[in-house]
């Protein structure tokens, strides 16, 4: 990086719009958290989930307080990942257009509650159900720690990340050849 490439910050709004405009630099992968149970139930996109540890299994995500998935989650304890594939990016609309409320967001769409009561999204690339272990409160968000309870994978391997302020399809595709090869159970894969 050449020196006029580095910008010094100054007040705290313009931190935070180049904070902004050097996390746009990051590509993350697109899901859909889900939240509730029976008619009170919502979701929301987000980018900020990530694996924490394998051994054991979990994973974090970083939810806005405000969102009105972060009470469902707190409340019940449980929480869906829904991992969108490359086809999927009105479902990331959807999840994130403030003038749909809860419930509405899932009209029109296929979606089913797993075992543990959450909504669980069809035809995604991979839905996770988990239990929540911890939420860590800081600044406008919290950090929910998942549990996984179960999971589901499907055949299919092309994916949907954010990157710049807009969507990119990832369609290689692969075979269950390699989900074989890298040991997925194929008792998981629909
Ligand atoms: C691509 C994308 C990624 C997002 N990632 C996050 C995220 O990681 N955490 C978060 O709190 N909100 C994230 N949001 C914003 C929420 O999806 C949005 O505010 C949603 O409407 C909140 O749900 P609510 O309207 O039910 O409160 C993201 C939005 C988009 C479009």
């Amino acid at each position: 990086m050449g020196k006029s490439d580095i910008h010094l910050v100054s007040g705290d709004d313009e931190v935070e719009h180049q904070f902004r405009a050097v996390m746009r630099r990051l590509a993350g992968g697109v899901t859909i958290i889900t939240a509730g149970r029976d008619e009170d139930i919502t979701g929301m996109t987000v980018t900020s989930l990530t694996s924490l540890s394998a051994s054991p299994p979990r994973l974090l995500v970083s939810v806005n307080r405000q969102a009105s998935s972060f009470a469902r989650i707190a409340r019940y304890g449980v929480f869906g990942v829904n991992i969108l594939g490359s086809d999927q990016q009105a479902l990331a609309g959807r999840f994130s257009d403030g003038s749909l409320k809860g419930h509405e967001r899932f009209d029109g769409i296929r979606w089913s509650a797993g075992a543990a009561g959450v909504p669980l999204l069809g035809d995604t690339l991979a839905t996770i159900e988990c239990k929540v272990e911890e939420i860590i409160e800081r600044h406008s968000h919290g950090i929910i720690i998942g549990s996984l309870l179960s999971f589901e994978l499907s055949r299919e391997l092309s994916g949907l990340v954010y990157w710049n302020g807009q969507y990119i399809r990832i369609t290689h595709d692969f075979d269950l050849d390699l989900l074989a090869e890298i040991s997925i159970p194929l008792a998981h894969v629909r």
